[in-house]
């Protein structure tokens, strides 16, 4: 008799622990559980990066239109590049401030619609950007939203790609590459006064100070050769934000310390390569890549404000390449090089990229004098 109660009693638990022992099974080479996508375990690993995206149709002067990278990005899936093995969003992911519960139509009529090609279909990872926070500074109840939306597994069921991360890291190529998902949104105390910047999860429930301490402990005990830093906020950026001094001053002293290579962001709507080098022993030398084109283009940055020259938006000295155009980048990474190509839309046919980076694993940053 008491074998059906303790039958009945325990079954849920055991089915828990079942799943749960699955999840940290299969997630093994995850830092933390919760990420059940196979990997790519060998070079080359090739991905897409693609920021500030999920307008849909939203119209604009300027000519927002999300289809026509979309449409970019699946022709060069599907061209001797061959299908991706994932996709990084650099945040700002459904303007125009994040989603507002889990059933919301905007993510299927911002992402899944959007993102239809073949090649496409392979898992998306996603950092957050400020307008995911919930942007306006006062707001309608329509507009409260909760970034735990867009972080939560249950959106899996509606679009099996969807991986939303705050601080987060995952290793590929058998722990040769690592991606440190990182939160930069909190860096900034503008964000404090997003209209959702109370709710639950919201921007006031966030501290930069620990986000940064994630990131040095991450970089500090990564043994990955190729260590890439994916956040919403640039470093440096000649677009018209221009980048951020908080996350500058942050993170170029870890770059440094820790030899990490490159730095993916979005946040300007443009797309851009840096470099910054020194000659000083005590400065890093990195790369920046701005992928922030997904969907609206800027008319202002790069020493321009609306086409006609400016000193407003000067041109960081370390700029390589950049341009106010709407467009991604498409990444081949092998042990020993990077090969990071950026397509513009200024080039309909999608099949000419209009600047490629080459970035060697070996970067000299001088002897280390901590
Ligand atoms: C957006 O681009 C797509 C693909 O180029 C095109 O078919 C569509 O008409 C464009 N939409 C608008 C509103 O211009
Ligand atoms: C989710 O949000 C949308 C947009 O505000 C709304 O139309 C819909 O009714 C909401 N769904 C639920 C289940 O609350
Ligand atoms: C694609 O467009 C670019 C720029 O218009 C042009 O130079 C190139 O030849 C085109 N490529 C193809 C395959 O049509």
């Amino acid at each position: 008799m008491p074998t059906r109660p303790l039958a009945a009693a325990y079954g849920p638990l055991l089915m828990l622990l079942c799943a749960q022992a699955m999840l940290v099974g299969v997630a093994a080479q995850d830092s933390q559980a919760g990420v059940q996508v196979a990997m790519p375990q060998a070079f080359p690993v090739r991905f897409f990066v693609v920021g500030d995206w999920g307008r849909a149709s939203d119209s604009h002067p300027n000519g927002y239109n999300q289809t026509r990278v979309a449409q970019m990005m699946a022709k060069k899936a599907n061209s001797a590049y061959g299908k991706p093995h994932f996709v990084l969003s650099t945040g700002d992911n459904f303007y125009g401030f994040g989603l507002r519960n889990l059933s919301d139509p905007w993510f299927t009529q911002k992402f899944t619609n959007i993102y239809k090609g073949p090649g496409l279909q392979v898992p998306w990872f996603a950092v957050l950007g400020n307008h995911d926070y919930g942007e306006t500074s006062y707001c309608t109840p329509d507009e409260i939203t909760s970034p735990l939306y867009q972080l939560d597994p249950a959106l899996r069921k509606r679009d099996w790609r969807w991986h939303a991360f705050r601080d987060r890291k995952l290793s590929l190529a058998g722990g040769q590459v690592e991606l440190f998902f990182w939160d930069t949104t909190p860096s900034s105390s503008y964000n404090y006064y997003t209209c959702s910047g109370g709710f639950k999860g919201g921007i006031r429930t966030q501290s930069w100070p620990n986000n940064v301490v994630w990131l040095q402990n991450q970089l500090a005990a990564s043994k990955a050769s190729w260590k890439l830093i994916v956040a919403h906020h640039p470093p440096r950026s000649s677009g018209r934000h221009g980048g951020s001094s908080e996350v500058k001053y942050a993170v170029e002293s870890l770059i440094r310390k820790y030899r990490a290579q490159v730095y993916f962001a979005g946040h300007d709507h443009d797309l851009e390569h840096l470099h910054y080098q020194s000659s000083s022993f005590y400065k890093p030398n990195y790369h920046t890549i701005v992928s922030g084109g997904g969907s609206r283009r800027y008319t202002e940055g790069f020493g321009y404000d609306d086409g006609v020259p400016s000193d407003d938006y000067p041109t960081d000295p370390y700029s390589v390449w950049g341009a106010l155009t709407d467009g991604f980048v498409a990444v081949t990474l092998k042990a020993q090089e990077m090969v990071a190509q950026f397509y513009s839309t200024d080039y309909k046919n999608g099949t000419m990229a209009v600047h490629v980076a080459r970035i060697p694993h070996l970067l000299k940053p001088g002897p280390d004098l901590d």
